[in-house]
């Protein structure tokens, strides 16, 4: 970390002694005040729940702008890596820091489609299952089960275990996904096909049936290959810092990404993509473009508790730059797909205008998340709006795994343990069961 030659000064009312606080500077981005001395030297811890203005780490990986709009994996703009990579080039670049030569491509490639298939008895696992059970839910089990499956690559502190974890993890998220979707609508599991692209694969194992193979479309493919890549990696978000706490105790990499699908399962998170698309068709429900008025009117009642989902984000104060990309997706699968006229697309198109003129949303800068077009094209392609947040976590599990590495290998590192400012009963005595 860079020191700055500037110092914060804190001083106190009450006249207890000043204390100098070191800044340390980003590459880009805010300066953070480091305060690991603060409670040793004043007995005082700082207060932010929810971490406004808590860096909980330095990272090398991925750096937003919200105030521009910006996103970066390892300094490249996500435009570029949208346009000009694929999937398994971001997964690279994530994990190592550059992007893979044309034969690192190949070789990494190699590796990873070498780990596709899961052991056999992840299906008998599957099974105890209900067949309504949410994705989520099973994506959750079937994660933290695979320490169970796969002995030798569990010490989270041993680098060459992170490395067969992290290539079996990013080859086997797309199986067990569409394991998940096969077993909740009563179909026989398709095994991966080595030869097709990550996408196109994992579209295979989706839509094949062993009566009717499926030959997957380009135009699908590569959206689903660019969902993928906007949903790689997003900083310090809250299942990504949620992998950082869980595998900070020191547990197996397994239990810890499965902690991070657990918590991007919320609908303030992964589970927004879903939640958007519900609400996109409660609206049209009642009654299409026609109700935006109405319901922008419950949007902005305090008392509704009605959100416009797939709006506004903790960072980004201005258009999230994959929502950009995924509307420009959206566009051309469902022209694709000769769904130029869906209902759904006019009345997302018609409620974002509004939302973005409305000054609501203006004064608070809310403006559209990844989330409120990943949904149109999932549904689309054909993808159930209950397996949305599992095809996020399927693609985000890359990023887990790159932040929990930089974590482990940083020599700082120390488990995660959070202070707190206590406003409950100080110390009482229990009285007798009759008395009480
Ligand atoms: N609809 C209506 N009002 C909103 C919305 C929304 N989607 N988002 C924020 N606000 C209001 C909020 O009520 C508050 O108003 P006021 O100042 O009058 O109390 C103000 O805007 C600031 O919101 P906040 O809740 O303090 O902001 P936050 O940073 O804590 O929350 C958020 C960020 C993403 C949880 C929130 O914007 C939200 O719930 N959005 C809808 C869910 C969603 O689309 N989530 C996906 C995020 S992107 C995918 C990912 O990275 O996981």
């Amino acid at each position: 970390m860079t020191p700055s030659d500037v110092k914060a000064t804190l001083s106190f009312s009450d006249g207890s002694p000043s204390m100098d606080l070191p800044i340390f500077k980003g590459s880009v981005g805010p300066d953070v005040i480091d305060i690991r001395k603060l409670y040793g030297q004043t007995g005082k811890f700082t207060y932010d729940p929810g971490f406004l203005s808590t860096a909980s780490c330095n990272s090398k990986i991925t750096y937003i702008d919200g105030d521009k709009g910006e996103l970066l994996y390892r300094g490249y703009p996500i435009e570029q890596l949208a346009t000009k990579c694929d999937y398994l080039e971001t997964c690279y670049l994530l994990l190592k820091g550059e992007l893979p030569n044309a034969d690192q491509r190949v070789e990494f490639t190699k590796r990873v489609t070498n780990h596709t298939m899961v052991n056999e008895q992840m299906q008998f696992f599957l099974r105890g299952f209900r067949r309504d059970a949410h994705p989520m839910a099973i994506m959750t089990g079937l994660v933290g089960g695979m320490s169970a499956f796969y002995h030798d690559s569990t010490d989270i502190n041993n680098p060459e275990h992170r490395e067969i974890c992290a290539i079996r993890l990013i080859a086997k998220m797309p199986t067990l996904v569409a394991m998940a979707y096969k077993y909740s609508v009563g179909q026989p599991y398709i095994y991966p096909k080595n030869d097709l692209s990550y996408a196109g694969n994992f579209m295979r194992m989706m839509f094949a049936t062993p009566c009717e193979d499926y030959v997957p479309n380009d135009v699908l493919v590569r959206a689903m290959d660019r969902i993928f890549i906007l949903h790689a990696d997003h900083e310090q978000n809250a299942s990504t810092s949620t992998v950082r706490l869980c595998g900070s105790s020191g547990t197996n990499p397994f239990a810890a990404i499965a902690a991070g699908v657990a918590c991007l399962w919320g609908p303030a998170h992964g589970g927004a993509n879903e939640a958007a698309l519900n609400m996109l068709e409660d609206v049209q429900r009642m009654g299409g473009v026609e109700k935006i008025g109405e319901f922008i009117k419950q949007v902005k009642d305090k008392n509704s508790n009605v959100k416009l989902m797939g709006f506004g984000h903790r960072v980004y104060k201005n258009y999230d730059p994959r929502a950009k990309l995924m509307r420009e997706t959206c566009h051309e699968v469902l022209s694709a797909m000769g769904m130029n006229n869906d209902p759904i697309l006019k009345l997302a198109m018609a409620l974002e205008k509004i939302a973005l003129e409305d000054d609501y949303f203006v004064s608070r800068k809310l403006y559209p998340n990844v989330d409120f077009y990943s949904g149109i094209v999932q549904r689309a392609i054909g993808i159930p709006v209950s397996l949305f947040t599992a095809i996020f976590a399927l693609a985000r599990t890359v990023g887990w795994i790159a932040q929990l590495n930089e974590m482990i290998s940083d020599p700082e590192y120390k488990i995660g343990r959070p202070r707190q400012l206590f406003n409950g009963s100080p110390t009482r005595d229990v009285k007798p069961v009759g008395e009480r």
